[in-house]
């Protein structure tokens, strides 16, 4: 990884960073998702994804894009797409980054686009990000093992991973959300998981593109069910398919929980955390799913 900004980027997609941080020019009807890797990136996607293009969706829902394309191709990562897929992307184009806030293009600062941010609790992040990580094979004779998972997890905790440290690149969109509530809502993977349907129509809202009183009784409820991970890791394209070159598809979608961390991290590891906890709360930010890590 390479260190740049205040931030670890992954040196294969560094050269794409440098070159979306000095081309590219929002418009003020662009959508923006950011996010840590691992946090609901592709979830939030879908969503996105699912409430711009939602006419007829109650009477196509099996004809819709999300049925034959994963909600990567639909909303293309800026840095990591080449520019012609960006170049093609109808407006009102929907993009996502995992680029922290400090280092986004001045264009998406002072244009009126919108940026929706999703943040995780870091455990669930951290063991969410292990399991794609173990996808990869390292070579034949390498197999990642448990003293494998904790040097990654010291670094982790520590602010070394992609797009990290992890809590400076929450509290950087955090700030700003609170500076600029109506340029970047900031919304929690735990809170969508709990209260679906009341985020959603506020994500809508914030988006330009409110729910009508109809739509809130029906429209909503299909598009959760059109992106939940139940559906969305049956359908062919998320089985079989590959997103970019060396990524299938199929490991997008593993389980979907809060809390799944105590099943993989034993209390000891789980206490790493607790400096980037306290960095959080020292900073002002405060998340009932984040008091989680002290039990
Ligand atoms: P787990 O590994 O904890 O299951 P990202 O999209 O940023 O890479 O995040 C991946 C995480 O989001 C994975 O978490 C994955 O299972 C979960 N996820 C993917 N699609 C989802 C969906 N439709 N609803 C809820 N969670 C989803």
């Amino acid at each position: 990884m390479l260190f740049y900004q205040g931030f670890w980027y992954l040196s294969f997609a560094f050269q794409g960073i440098i070159s979306f941080q000095s081309h590219f020019e929002a418009h003020d009807t662009d959508i923006l998702l950011a996010s840590l890797p691992k946090t609901g990136t592709t979830w939030l996607k879908s969503l996105l994804y699912a409430i711009v293009n939602r006419e007829n969706i109650s009477k196509n829902h099996s004809k819709h894009p999300l049925h034959t394309k994963n909600p990567h191709e639909l909303v293309p990562q800026l840095g990591l797409n080449q520019p012609e897929t960006i170049a093609q992307v109808p407006s009102p184009r929907l993009f996502a980054t995992h680029v922290p806030y400090s280092s986004l293009p001045e264009s998406i600062k002072t244009s009126n686009c919108r940026i929706v941010y999703v943040c995780r609790n870091p455990l669930d992040t951290f063991v969410s990000s292990w399991h794609y990580f173990l996808q990869f094979e390292i070579s034949k004779e390498t197999k990642p093992d448990k003293e494998m998972m904790e040097e990654y997890l010291i670094k982790y905790s520590k602010g070394v991973s992609p797009y990290g440290p992890h809590d400076e690149h929450v509290l950087e969109y955090w700030k700003e959300s609170i500076q600029n509530p109506t340029k970047v809502l900031f919304l929690e993977y735990e809170g969508l998981k709990k209260e679906p349907k009341a985020h959603l129509i506020r994500l809508a809202e914030f988006l330009g593109f409110p729910f009508s009183a109809d739509e809130k009784d029906n429209v909503v409820d299909e598009i959760l069910e059109l992106c939940s991970i139940k559906n969305l890791k049956e359908m062919e394209v998320n089985k079989s398919g590959q997103w970019f070159p060396w990524v299938e598809n199929k490991y997008l979608f593993r389980k979907g929980e809060v809390g799944d961390w105590v099943n993989h991290l034993t209390p000891s590891m789980a206490k790493q955390f607790d400096q980037m906890q306290e960095n959080l709360k020292k900073a002002g930010f405060s998340s009932k799913y984040y008091q989680i890590l002290k039990s």
